[in-house]
């Protein structure tokens, strides 16, 4: 395992494993690694020759600054988990400044609509952060194929975009949700939970089922109101946001139904942490 930090050493690196013909296997990442990352590491390693790893805080997809001060930084036990994994990785780390070329600033993206839904609503200007950096990474990097967590759905649909957009010609591979035992989504912020509302957290999972199991049969509108009101009655949950949409535009559900595929997708509150989990609910 080899641990990079400079942009040129990495493509000169990349270049000699292509001239191989080796397959470059990539999974962004913003570090303090849990199994929900590692878990695409090892479904990149089963795919591709080689992964590459980066580990890069972002600061332009943070929409507020003590949340960018007070993202966990453990690059030692990073390293450590990785290295553990006994794979054939490259982790790369590379500076703000070096990164950015001096010019930490986000580009402004369209991504067909798909920044204006959910998480677009009530974090400004992130996707724009997300989309800038992850291009960025893209251009280095040059991968075969890219990972990303479908708990983080709508981050995974906007890529999908941007790759269409500027034929970054990168496969962009969507990985399973990776939960706790109690269903919870891995998360970093887990963390922060007391260990008992880490437990009743169960709760946020175990309503995304229910609502699986009334789709179809219930209305939209009546799940959402259902979903509501349960959240009303919790004593540790504060809803942000239900939302029924569109798998691939991410648009609300309508009547029409059709063919499509539907996902359900939830933000709650435990004081100030936010968490955030999805649902396929008829594929
Ligand atoms: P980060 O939050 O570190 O997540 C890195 C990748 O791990 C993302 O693709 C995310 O969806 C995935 N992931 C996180 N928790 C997961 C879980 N429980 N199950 C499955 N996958 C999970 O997402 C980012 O970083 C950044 O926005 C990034 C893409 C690196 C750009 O800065």
């Amino acid at each position: 395992m080899q641990i990079i930090k400079e942009k040129a050493a990495l493509r000169e690196v990349i270049s000699k494993l292509k001239s191989e013909d080796s397959r470059i296997g990539f999974v962004p990442t913003m570090g303090a690694l849990h199994n929900g990352h590692l878990s695409l590491v090892r479904q990149a390693a089963t795919d591709c020759d080689v992964v590459v790893v980066s580990i890069f805080i972002n600061p332009t997809q943070f929409d507020n600054t003590t949340d960018l001060d007070n993202y966990p930084r453990t690059l030692d036990s990073d390293v450590k988990k990785l290295e553990e994994l006994d794979l054939n990785l490259i982790i790369f780390t590379p500076t703000a400044i070096e990164l950015y070329n001096k010019q930490i600033v986000s580009e402004h993206f369209q991504f067909d609509g798909l920044e204006y839904e959910m998480e677009g609503k009530f974090r400004n200007g992130h996707f724009d952060g997300v989309g800038t950096v992850v291009k960025k990474l893209f251009e280095i990097v040059q991968p075969d194929k890219a990972f990303f967590g479908e708990k983080d759905f709508q981050q995974l649909q906007i890529i999908k975009t941007l790759v269409k957009r500027y034929q970054l010609g990168v496969e962009v591979i969507g990985c399973p949700i990776y939960r706790e035992n109690n269903g919870l989504a891995r998360s970093s912020r887990n963390e922060r939970l007391t260990p008992k509302i880490r437990l009743e957290a169960s709760f946020i999972h175990e309503t995304l089922l229910k609502v699986k199991d009334k789709f179809g049969t219930e209305s939209a509108n009546q799940i959402a109101i259902w979903v509501e009101n349960e959240f009303k009655a919790h004593p540790y949950f504060k809803l942000e946001y239900f939302e029924i949409a569109d798998s691939e535009t991410l648009k609300p559900i309508t009547t029409e139904i059709g063919d499509k595929k539907f996902r359900a997708f939830i933000a709650v509150y435990s004081e100030d942490i936010r968490l955030i989990d999805n649902i396929a609910l008829n594929y």
